[in-house]
């Protein structure tokens, strides 16, 4: 049987892509590689995002590159969001490369492959959205996790940050018909999944380009599917999140506690430059709100340091909010210029030196809060989807509030919703018992 390997960069997004295109090479005959050298079909999912990631797939692609020595007739493509925007200047500086696609016309996989097992360039990025785009949702997904799943609802972004790719790697917004999306998770459930985790760039705009349907709405609708434990969302952005959406992640109990609401930076003056429509204030309101509805839910951000224009005093609200909201976690990015993007132009403030300093402040400070919040788990009770069993028997699952829970291992339990009782916070990860094996040490 002929084999694939896929490399993925970036989001959520890209993953699931991903997961799409195992699933287009699956019915094509394909069999997942273990290692990338031992495949027929290398593909290389890219993301653009910051100038990191970028390096990255030029330097994965020099590696790749060997395989031809051991395999002629091995296809190398790439796909994704540095494809879409860069492609033709990939292929300059990696000419070996066999395949390159955008990521609107990925169901076009099949043609290009072909195209290129004949020994051709197979070449096709499009500047405006493919009109059979959404051909792709009707292929199966290769999933390496059996009990969750993501589930794309919208693609593009119709924001405007200025610091952003996405919309011109990804296009204006366009949400998936309500129905499909329904029946992709009815499928889902019945392959074994537990937990849907809905995704887009902005999934809180969800049903806007439709006019007839909101994003709570299909919350609604995907809670009363039976077989359906857990559904989660990525990513909401602050301007969209209504009331409607946080009433509806109270009410509903599959919704799990726990957000992702990228706040980007404190400082007011940089959400303008930014142009994130949402003041600082604003935003704590919108945290606010969601603590009066669900006080005990996770939250999660983004932070970007070193936007251009911003000084110290600016940072220093950025760091205000983070020992203000504590969040669970965060992740945060040193400002990169993005090519096309309105903020490209602008100049840098400060020298890359004193970003790296805020940047690793901020981050340390953000261990210990992260730390302290976990530590807030020792002794209760929690709710955990068992997941994996790693090799040593011992079984890792999650909490509603998505964190990562070690358990000692018991087979049996894998993919069931159980209770445990959490016995030591790491840093990054809980440990704990279930509550049978609690009452067993008992007796
Ligand atoms: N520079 C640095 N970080 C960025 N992000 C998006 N664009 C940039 C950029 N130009 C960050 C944002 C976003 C996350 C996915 O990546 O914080 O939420
Ligand atoms: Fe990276 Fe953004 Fe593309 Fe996701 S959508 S892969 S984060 S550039």
């Amino acid at each position: 049987m002929k084999k694939y390997y896929i490399r993925t960069f970036g989001c959520q997004m890209n993953i699931n892509d991903s997961q799409k295109m195992g699933g287009i090479l699956k019915t094509l005959g394909y069999e997942p590689a273990e290692n990338w050298e031992d495949a027929d079909v290398i593909l290389v999912n890219t993301c653009s995002v910051r100038e990191k990631p970028d390096q990255k797939v030029l330097s994965a692609l020099g590696d790749f590159k060997k395989i031809k020595k051991k395999n002629p007739d091995a296809v190398i493509g790439v796909c994704g969001c540095l494809a879409q925007r860069a492609g033709y200047e990939i292929l300059q500086k990696a000419p070996f490369i066999d395949m390159v696609f955008g990521t609107t016309n990925i169901h076009h996989l099949p043609k290009l492959l072909e195209e290129a097992q004949s020994g051709n360039k197979a070449v096709e990025i499009i500047e405006d959205i493919d009109e059979n785009e959404t051909e792709l949702d009707k292929y199966p997904v290769v999933r390496e996790n059996k009990y969750t799943a993501f589930v794309t609802i919208i693609r593009g972004c119709d924001k405007n940050c200025t610091y952003c790719i996405v919309p011109t790697t990804r296009g204006k917004e366009r949400s998936r018909r309500i129905g499909e999306i329904l029946q992709e998770v009815q499928y889902l459930v019945e392959d074994g999944v537990k937990e849907i985790h809905l995704i887009g760039q902005n999934v809180t705009a969800y049903g806007k380009d439709l006019g007839d349907v909101k994003f709570w709405e299909l919350l609604y609708a995907i809670n009363d599917i039976e077989g359906v434990e857990r559904i989660r969302f990525t990513t909401g952005h602050p301007r969209d999140l209504s009331e409607d959406v946080i009433k509806a992640m109270a009410d509903l109990p599959k919704v799990c506690e726990a957000l992702h609401l990228p706040i980007q930076a404190g400082s007011d003056r940089i959400l303008e430059a930014m142009d994130r429509g949402y003041t600082q204030k604003e935003y704590l309101q919108k945290i606010e709100l969601l603590r009066k509805y669900m006080p005990d839910i996770a939250l999660s951000t983004d932070i970007i340091v070193g936007f251009p224009g911003e000084t110290y005093e600016d940072y220093l609200e950025t760091i205000k909010v983070l020992k203000e909201v504590k969040y669970d976690q965060v992740f945060a990015f040193k400002y990169s210029p993005r090519p096309g993007t309105p903020a490209e132009n602008l100049p840098m403030t400060e020298d890359p030196k004193t970003l790296s300093k805020w940047l690793n402040d901020l981050i340390l400070m953000q261990k210990d809060i992260s730390f302290e919040k976990n530590l807030a788990y020792e002794g209760k009770v929690v709710e955990v989807l068992v997941e994996e069993q790693k090799e040593d028997g011992s079984l890792v699952g999650r909490t509603r509030t998505n964190k990562l829970v070690h358990l000692e291992g018991r087979n049996n339990l894998l993919g069931e919703l159980v209770n445990v009782k959490i016995t030591k916070a790491n840093r990054f990860s809980l440990e704990g018992k279930t509550l049978k094996d609690i009452n067993l040490t008992v007796i």
